[in-house]
Parts: structure tokens; sequence; C-alpha cells
């Protein structure tokens, strides 16, 4: 199977690989698993004041494309709203990666677990 440059480039060289501690209030953190495949991946995002994610880590334990799709959106969130990072479709990372048919659920992946970050965000700071 031929993977495409970019996919091969984020695999080889994934950006933003790390954790954030998960205890500061800035930060939101997305743990979600494919029922596909058993991947795991975790994604984290670091909130400023007035709700622009200023940083993103992730650790994912899995096949080259959900490294892949987690480290693209790790760099895609950085400056966008909570709104904005919601708004992200799995169908994009796939299309930016060219991931072929059978590796899709690796975007969904990613879009679930930048959801889940939002999530875990917003719930800490319900006031
Ligand atoms: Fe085995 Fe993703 S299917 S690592
Ligand atoms: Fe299952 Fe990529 S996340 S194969």
């Amino acid at each position: 199977m031929a993977y495409s440059d970019k996919l091969m480039d984020h695999y080889e060289n994934p950006r933003n690989v790390g954790a954030f501690d998960k205890g500061d209030e800035s930060v939101g953190t997305g743990m979600v698993g494919a029922p596909a495949c058993g991947d795991v991946m975790k994604l984290q995002i670091k909130v400023s004041e007035d709700g622009i994610i200023e940083d993103a880590k992730f650790k994912t334990y899995g096949c080259g494309s959900a490294i892949a799709s987690s480290s693209l959106v790790t760099e895609w969130v950085k400056g966008k709203s909570l709104d904005e990072a919601m708004a992200i479709k799995n169908t994009e990372i796939a299309e930016e990666l060219a991931l072929p048919p059978v590796k899709i659920h690796c975007s969904i992946l990613a879009e679930d677990a930048i959801k889940a970050a939002v999530a875990d965000y917003k719930q800490k700071h319900v006031k």
C-alpha cells in the first residue's frame, strides 16, 4: 500500500508528542480508543484565558495513520478557538493525509480525541 508523503512525514517526524499535567486547569485531555483495532490516542490541549488553544500534545499507541492523524490535528488546533477545534472533521484529516479507505477510522479517532479534549476542558470550567 502506498502512503502519501505527508502521511509519512507526520509518521516519521511526529509533531507535538508528549503530555501536559492532566490536573492543570488550562488543560483538556481526550483519551479515545478505536474499537476496530484497539489503538489508543491521548490528545491534550492547553487553552489560554480568552479561550484560544495555545498548545497541544499527543501520545498515540497505534498504527502509523493514527500517529500521523494525531500529529496533524495537534498542528491544526493551535491558535484555534474551542468551537473551531470542535469543527475539525475527520474527512479533512483523511483528505490532507490521503488516507486509504481502511485507515479512515484512524482519522475518526483523531476527531474524537480533539472533541474529547475540548469536552474535558469545558467540563473543568463549568461554574
Ligand atoms: Fe493495529 Fe492500528 S490496527 S495498530
Ligand atoms: Fe486503527 Fe489506525 S487507528 S488502524
